[in-house]
């Protein structure tokens, strides 16, 4: 009776969690008040109200991924981990998520991102790799400032994003198998090279750009990047090595 007791406590304390992987589902199941953990991905979910998640406040976590959403409205004041990969989204998610740390938006159809797309002040990780992304707006991170993991790799840029300026502490960002060719002098820190303090550069640890078809790097375009301990930038060639 007593490790019963005990047991159910432990089970309120930790929250619940639901997991409906692969049902066939086209809607979410009723969400138990306490839900703290939600999985409801490969399902066939297509659209989901805005207010989907007002019946379960505590949410923290919630994998959305492999269902034909498109588009996706939602909000949640607690959510800390959204999965939405391979879901064929087509435009940035309309999120109001104050907590959210980590938000996985890869393999989707994403082409651009729009000036403030994501508001997201706690966002910590954003993965939008494999997606089509062309075009990057400079003011597209001026909504999650708190960014220290962004992954483009295989999309389609032609440049380093300027937007990438709004995000001072950027630590780890993989710009790898995109369509990059040039790189101007400070292409990755604060004001285009005027300097580096407080711009993208100054926190960044880890840079990855390989497979880019990189024939020109400035020789300055690395530059401002005083934490930088790994780099890699296969086939590229400096403007001071070209014949
Ligand atoms: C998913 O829904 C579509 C129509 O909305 C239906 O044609 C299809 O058979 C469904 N797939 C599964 C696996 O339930
Ligand atoms: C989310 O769902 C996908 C598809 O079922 C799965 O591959 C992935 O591991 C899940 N992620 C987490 C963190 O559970």
């Amino acid at each position: 009776m007593l490790l019963l007791l005990l047991l159910s406590l432990g089970a309120a304390a930790g929250g619940s969690a639901l997991r409906r992987r692969g049902e066939g589902l086209r809607a979410l199941p009723p969400l138990p008040a306490a839900l703290q953990d939600l999985d409801v991905s490969d399902n066939n979910i297509t659209s989901l109200p805005p207010d989907a998640l007002l019946a379960a406040p505590d949410l923290r976590e919630l994998n959305l991924s492999l269902n034909p959403l498109q588009e996706l409205s939602l909000s949640s004041r607690r959510l800390a981990r959204l999965w939405a990969a391979r879901c064929r989204l087509r435009l940035a998610p309309r999120l109001a998520a104050p907590a959210l740390r980590y938000l996985s938006l890869a393999d989707n159809e994403l082409e651009e991102l729009e000036d403030g797309a994501l508001q997201l002040p706690a966002l910590h990780t954003l993965i939008l790799k494999r997606n089509r992304i062309s075009y990057i707006s400079d003011k597209a991170f001026a909504g999650t400032p708190a960014l220290r993991v962004l992954r483009l790799e295989e999309n389609q840029l032609s440049e380093a994003p300027a937007a990438l300026q709004l995000l001072p502490s950027l630590e780890d960002l993989s710009l790898a198998h995109n369509r990059i060719w040039s790189l101007g002098p400070g292409a990755l820190s604060a004001g285009g090279g005027a300097g580096g303090a407080g711009g993208a550069g100054a926190a960044l640890v880890r840079l990855d750009l390989g497979g880019n078809p990189l024939s020109r790097l400035h020789p300055a375009a690395l530059d401002h990047l005083p934490r930088l301990v790994s780099l890699v930038q296969m086939t590229a060639t400096t403007d001071s090595n070209s014949e």
